[in-house]
């Protein structure tokens, strides 16, 4: 019996990673920047065993089937081919926050995922090796083996080894992201069809395309200078960009709930009020807000204040991937 267990925690794309250059090797089309979240954190444990028929994947401790199972098992394939391992595998993992609703679990989904099947499988893998084949199940996973802010750069034809690499550390800057968590539902369009249908159908995808670098490299200065207003003025304009591409796919997809848009104006109010906070939302309603360590309070205050918004979490930037024997 083969066992590994890891952690990796969630992030969040400051400058947002939407569309894929190359679909097999899930290569993104533009560059991307994230914070990895303490607290948000997926626990999984991989164990090989010559007498399991099958592989199965228990999930907050149900059994996953269909889709999410079926990536987990590719992933599993990658590592059982690299180390020449034919045995099945139980992949037991849980995640202290809601699952496939906007709140980036895949992230730290398959990045322990692949930290621990590797290590369970007898691989000795470095970071971005991990980073790489994280990447390939869902390139937001390449981003959560590396803890603090951490980059992933657009992938060029055929760049099987694209790989996450860390800008700062965890502790190079007291920034806050608070989370207004707005339901507990799992997202109706995952962000893989998601980004296919925008790339397909959205007249402003290719506008998308070019204008994404520069919010990247913008949010790049601004993360090395400590620079909040920076980072925060290019992080709003990339996520209102690619929900922009998102919304005029066809058929539509829309993310937003109203209280959404209420948390997106508190944020907007409480900027006009002097205090410097700014709003990014992923693929899922849900509004994170990046702030300075000092305003969390007054930020988490007018969320919960907000109609519709269930809870508040105020994280700050957190460790990359931990494997355990
Ligand atoms: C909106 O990494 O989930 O959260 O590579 O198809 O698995 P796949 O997509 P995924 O997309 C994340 C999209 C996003 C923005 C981001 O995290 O950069």
């Amino acid at each position: 019996m083969k066992t590994a267990r890891a952690i990796a925690r969630a992030n969040i794309a400051l400058a947002k990673y939407w569309g894929k250059s190359d679909r097999v090797l899930n290569l993104p089309a533009v560059p991307s920047i994230s914070i990895t979240l303490d607290g948000f954190e997926t626990d999984t444990r991989v164990t090989f065993d010559p007498r399991f028929h099958r592989d199965t994947l228990v999930l907050n401790g149900r059994r996953a089937t269909g889709d999410k199972a079926r990536r987990a098992i590719e992933l599993l394939d990658r590592v059982r081919a690299l180390a020449g391992l034919a045995e099945a595998a139980r992949v037991e993992s849980r995640n202290s926050f809601p699952t496939s609703s906007g709140l980036a679990s895949s992230s730290s989904g398959f990045a322990a995922l692949a930290a621990a099947a590797s290590r369970a499988a007898g691989l000795r893998c470095t970071d971005s090796k991990l980073s790489a084949l994280a990447r390939q199940s869902s390139a937001s996973a390449a981003r959560s083996i590396f803890g603090g802010f951490v980059e992933l750069k657009k992938g060029r034809k055929g760049e099987h080894a694209l790989a996450a690499r860390p800008v700062a550390s965890p502790d190079h800057w007291n920034i806050r992201l608070v989370v207004a968590v707005t339901t507990d539902k799992e997202k109706e369009v995952g962000s893989t069809e998601g980004m296919e249908r925008s790339r397909k159908t959205s007249p402003y995808y290719e506008r998308w395309l070019e204008e994404a670098p520069t919010w990247a490299a913008t949010v790049r200065r601004g993360i090395r200078s400590r620079n909040l207003s920076l980072v925060g003025e290019a992080m709003e304009r990339s996520t209102l960009a690619f929900h922009a591409c998102a919304m005029t796919s066809s058929p539509p997809i829309v993310y937003w709930r109203p209280a959404t848009l209420g948390a997106l104006r508190a944020v907007w109010t409480l900027r006009d009020g002097g205090t410097a906070a700014y709003a990014t939302m992923d693929a899922g309603p849900h509004v994170k807000v990046l702030c300075h360590a000092r305003d969390a309070r007054r930020v988490s205050q007018a969320l919960r204040r907000t109609d519709g918004v269930r809870a508040v979490v105020v994280a700050k930037a957190g460790r990359g991937v931990e494997v355990y024997r």
